[in-house]
């Protein structure tokens, strides 16, 4: 393809949690790429690799046998280069040594605020697509993973349900998703959880006991109780301590304090399963391959027309470039949704 694209090598890396559909997107990189005669480079293990020099060629020959399969061949880390010393100028030495035109960064609100600062300090060529299962990057209304995500939690809802049922128990299903709900809305309301815990909601522990007695008390022995790791409101007996890289404080275990929390007050046997890792793995769904795709044509599109400073966002069913600086902070569940959960579940 002929054009006067000064765009001809670049260079691509997956930072933070990983989620399905990761590899898809890394396809569609090759997909554009090849039709546009740029060369690709996968950094591995996030800002990690660029710091290191640790990078692999990427091809469409290597990444179409990848593209419905989750987490990252390039491998990911939680690296922060704001937090290691002089790591700014070995990723501007990498970048110039490879001689790479431009640099795309696959992750969510921590990857891409570096990507944004290293553009505004070193003035990167870098477009952003925004990836988390947690779908809570400001400035996109998708983020890849979130589906694959939603579907993960509701089967295994929908798997727990008829045994819970069976023995006429409560269950408590702790999702991920950090101080967003996102997650624990969509996926609590499509498998029909009698109640949802939104960091977004006050929640009231005495309120949530009262009515499963009510409950009870009516035959309605089971009910499935989701809650989102970041809510507030009950001693967090089991929550791991600590932060990452990036001061992001490390939840798990609000499911399983709930779980005692209940068992207590309620004097009746409760489980809880915590759903971790089976969240962000599993085969990305269709919907996910497909959007993750355009994402990543999207983003080599961007670089070869010479825009930068960009994140490829998910916005009224259409993908669009806007600002990298958006990508900052935390994206809450919209008020329309939390309405939803509130007339559709209970408490
Ligand atoms: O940001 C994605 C996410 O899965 C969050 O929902 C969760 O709190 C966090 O990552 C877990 O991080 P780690 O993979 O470091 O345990």
């Amino acid at each position: 393809m002929s054009s006067d694209s000064t765009v001809k090598k670049i260079g691509v890396l997956t930072g933070g949690g990983d989620s399905s559909g990761i590899n898809a997107v890394l396809h569609g990189i090759c997909l554009e790429a090849r039709r546009l005669g740029i060369e690709v480079v996968g950094f591995r293990e996030g800002w990690r690799g660029l710091i290191e020099g640790s990078y692999t060629p990427l091809s469409f020959d290597m990444t179409i046998k990848e593209v419905d399969r989750s987490g990252t061949i390039l491998k990911t880390s939680r690296t922060n280069p704001y937090r290691i010393a002089s790591a700014q100028g070995k990723i501007a030495k990498t970048i110039k040594e490879l001689k790479l035109d431009g640099l795309i960064a696959i992750g969510g609100n921590d990857t891409l605020t570096v990507a944004s600062n290293l553009y505004d300090d070193l003035k990167i060529p870098v477009v952003g697509i925004p990836q988390t299962i947690d779908n809570d990057v400001p400035g996109t209304e998708y983020c890849v993973g979130f589906d694959t995500a939603v579907h993960n939690v509701v089967e295994a809802i929908r798997n727990v349900r008829a045994t819970c049922d069976s023995h006429q128990e409560d269950i408590v299903v702790e999702v991920m998703g950090r101080q967003s709900g996102w997650i624990a809305a969509v996926a609590g309301l499509t498998a029909g959880a009698e109640f949802i815990l939104l960091p977004e909601l006050s929640f009231d522990s005495q309120k949530l006991v009262d009515v499963l007695k009510e409950r009870h008390a009516n035959g309605f022995y089971s009910n499935v109780i989701v809650v989102a790791e970041g809510v507030k409101g009950i001693d967090h007996t089991k929550i791991e301590a600590g932060t990452d890289a990036f001061g992001n404080v490390m939840l798990a275990g609000i499911g399983l304090g709930l779980r005692d929390y209940l068992q207590d007050k309620l004097n009746k046997k409760t489980r809880a399963i915590v759903l971790s890792y089976i969240q962000r793995g599993g085969r990305p769904t269709s919907y996910e391959v497909f959007t993750a795709l355009g994402f990543g044509r999207s983003a080599v599109k961007a670089l070869f027309e010479g825009k930068t400073d960009l994140m490829i966002a998910f916005r009224d069913g259409t993908l669009r470039p806007v600002s990298l600086s958006l990508a900052q902070g935390t994206r809450k569940v919209d008020a329309e949704l939390v309405e939803m959960v509130k007339e559709l579940t209970l408490l």
